[in-house]
């Protein structure tokens, strides 16, 4: 299929390279987040054996180059370089900038056999399109397949959207974080699952991504 002709979106596992883009997701889904996470932040948190990061892309036609966030004008001129030159058909990829338009990223931490949700964000020109959803299928799936007994998280009182999509996937609120959040001192809600292994939660997930899979067709590439 010619890049073109390609407008479906894929998930994967996330790489380093994705990391750039990875940040401006966050800074869009989280913007009054604080501190948000660097370059090094994220580097090291993909060398963390307890967090499992995806991302949702699909390939890049626009083919323009993004100077990555936070770097110096040194770095920029050897990425810049190496996008003229087309370094990535040589030398393998320097980074995926040019290649796949990342659209969402999520991510878990196992705390033995609990899955905790870490991060979730799609990019504003792409919500309402299924993505959030496919992420947290594919998230609570590689919970189950980690051995995870349950998926919990923290979500703001105030953000009733992402609570909606969790209770679509079975969490209910277990408890609140009183001024979870640094930035507004909000509090957080608890949301969490049932055993992800019931017979209940096994018939509505499966349920649930069945329905989601006849909705959003494109949502359907995973590599
Ligand atoms: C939460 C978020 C990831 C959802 O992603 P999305 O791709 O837009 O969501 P989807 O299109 O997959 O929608 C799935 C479900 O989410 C809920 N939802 C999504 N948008 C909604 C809206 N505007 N209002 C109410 N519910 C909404 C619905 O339950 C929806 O299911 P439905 O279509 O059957 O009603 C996205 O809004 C986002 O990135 N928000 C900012 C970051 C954030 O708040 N992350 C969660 C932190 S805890």
């Amino acid at each position: 299929m010619s890049m073109e002709q390609d407008n479906g979106y894929y998930l994967r596992k996330m790489r380093d390279g994705d990391i750039p883009q990875v940040l401006e997701i966050d800074l869009e889904a989280f913007p009054t987040q604080w501190p948000h996470p660097t370059l090094n932040s994220f580097r090291h948190e993909m060398r963390n054996r307890l967090a499992h990061y995806i991302v949702v892309y699909r390939n890049n036609t626009e083919r323009r180059y993004i100077p990555p966030p936070g770097s110096t004008a040194w770095s920029r001129a050897i990425s810049r370089i190496r996008y003229l030159f087309n370094h990535d058909r040589f030398f393998g990829p320097a980074s995926n900038l040019d290649r796949y338009k990342l659209v969402g990223m999520a991510g878990i931490w196992m705390m033995v056999d609990e899955a905790h949700i870490v991060t979730i964000g799609v990019r504003k020109a792409e919500r309402n399109h299924g993505l959030g959803e496919w992420m947290l299928i594919y998230i609570i799936d590689m919970a189950i397949q980690l051995g995870a007994k349950i998926v919990t998280l923290e979500v703001r009182v105030s953000n009733t959207v992402a609570q909606q999509l969790y209770a679509k996937y079975g969490f209910t609120i277990v408890g609140t974080r009183r001024k979870y959040y640094s930035d507004n001192g909000e509090d957080a809600y608890i949301m969490s699952t049932e055993a992800l292994m019931s017979d209940e939660y096994q018939a509505r997930f499966q349920r649930m991504k069945y329905e989601h899979r006849q909705r959003w067709k494109h949502c359907c590439e995973i590599n």
